[in-house]
């Protein structure tokens, strides 16, 4: 294994918290992942030591504070290879962040007769934010469907491209763990004339990631799914666009100058940064950032393929036909997200009785309905890995599998 694990659990503390006497087996790290002893220190030592307000105030603490608070854009932006720090928008979480693109950008380009280009593995957040662009812009919407195991079919893609604004898409599926090829999509877009726009979510907690590579114009990820804090979230754009486009939110920090008759804009970030930001959560951010920098991406990636490998080959070792493992199957094409449908059980069912054995799954819709259509299902059990997880927590799943199979009587 590329990690040592054993150490790195050491940092979570929950990690070794017991519900009824045993340990807590979290395997819902997709859904939000736990947070190591340096971010809460972090956080706490600068609430104790260091609050105070950014950007206003002008006495030694507050400058102590705004330092904090840009010292942690600075790691997202060398975390992401972004050119610039000041390309690193704050925001509440990804999900605003698409909500400011769709809003700013979406609302000043798109008008019917437009089309944008979306995936059928987007979460709602990717999806929701549109729709509703639409319903009063009067665009067009299309989708870049699935391949049978997973990945996105780009058979008719210059069909699908053609007359397009923007191509709005997800790095890694939420569901399906598939690893969508970015780079070749950024450039589809671009040499069609259209924007690319990439939900980051799940890709960039588990994989090294550079957006000059990409060569997108926009980036959404957030900060609770990386180790850090929720409440923030981050939005990176290329600076030439996001100069261009309009602010989202108004209100104070965001502006230049205020007077009866009307407002300037300040400079990106400020500009899309309306009122008190998250703080003390930019700094348990930066804390997670610089955890995860020494970590090493490359060696998170690994081990998380290692063990997307074995807990693949685990759960079909041991179950068989009784269990049907969405995605593809190739680990260099995904990441540790494994839904599953097992037997015919209800996946709220199969998540209930493995929690009676600490162990943590998330089972539902996974915020991604129109795929749950695609895959002709309501829902499903997704077990999603992170850099805490061990072989014994897939074996762990594995064994509350069997518990299930003893409840329901098979
Ligand atoms: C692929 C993807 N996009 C967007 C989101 C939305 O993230 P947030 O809830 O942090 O806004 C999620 C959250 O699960 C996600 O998995």
């Amino acid at each position: 294994m590329a990690l040592d694990v054993q150490a790195v659990r050491k940092e979570f503390p929950i990690l070794s918290r017991e519900i009824d006497g045993s340990p807590i087996v979290y395997l819902d790290s997709g859904n939000t992942s736990q947070k190591p002893r340096r971010v809460i220190d972090a956080m706490s030592a600068f609430l104790e030591q260091s609050y105070a307000p950014i950007n206003r105030s002008s006495y030694r603490l507050a400058g102590e504070a705004t330092e904090a608070y840009e010292g942690a854009r600075r790691s997202v932006a060398r975390f992401i290879n972004a050119p610039s720090p000041d390309e690193v928008v704050f925001t509440k979480n990804a999900t605003e962040s698409m909500n400011l693109i769709t809003q700013t950008w979406g609302r000043a380009h798109l008008s019917p007769g437009d089309a944008v280009l979306l995936t059928q593995m987007e979460h709602h957040a990717n999806i929701v934010p549109w729709q509703m662009l639409a319903t009063e812009r009067g665009f067009d919407i299309r989708w870049i469907p699935l391949t049978a195991d997973g990945e996105l079919d780009l058979s008719d893609i210059a069909e699908l491209l053609d007359g397009v604004k923007a191509v709005s898409f997800t790095a890694m599926s939420n569901v399906l763990g598939t690893i969508t090829p970015v780079e070749q999509i950024c450039r589809l877009a671009h040499d069609a004339g259209a924007l690319a726009i990439v939900d980051a979510c799940q890709y960039v907690p588990h994989n090294p990631t550079d957006v000059q590579a990409w060569d997108a114009d926009l980036v959404a990820f957030s900060s609770h799914k990386m180790c850090g804090p929720s409440g923030i979230g981050m939005l990176w754009g290329r600076m030439e666009l996001l100069d261009a486009i309009p602010p989202f939110l108004g209100g104070g920090n965001m502006i230049d100058t205020v007077t009866f008759d009307g407002f300037t804009t300040a400079p990106v970030p400020a500009k899309f940064e309306a009122g008190t930001p998250p703080i003390a959560e930019a700094v348990g951010l930066g804390a997670a950032v610089e955890f995860l920098e020494e970590l090493g991406m490359h060696d998170v990636r690994q081990h998380e393929m290692d063990l997307t490998r074995y807990a693949l080959d685990t759960l079909h070792e041991r179950f068989g036909d009784d269990i049907t493992i969405y995605g593809p199957d190739n680990v260099e094409h995904r990441g540790g997200v494994i839904s599953f449908a097992f037997r015919d059980l209800h996946p709220h069912d199969v998540s209930q009785v493995l929690d009676e054995r600490n162990v943590c799954v998330r089972a539902g819709h996974h915020c991604a309905k129109p795929l749950m259509k695609t895959l002709g299902v309501n829902a499903t059990t997704r077990a999603s890995l992170y850099l805490y997880n061990d072989t014994d927590d897939v074996d762990a799943l594995a064994d509350a599998l069997d518990g299930a199979t003893d409840i329901f009587g098979f």
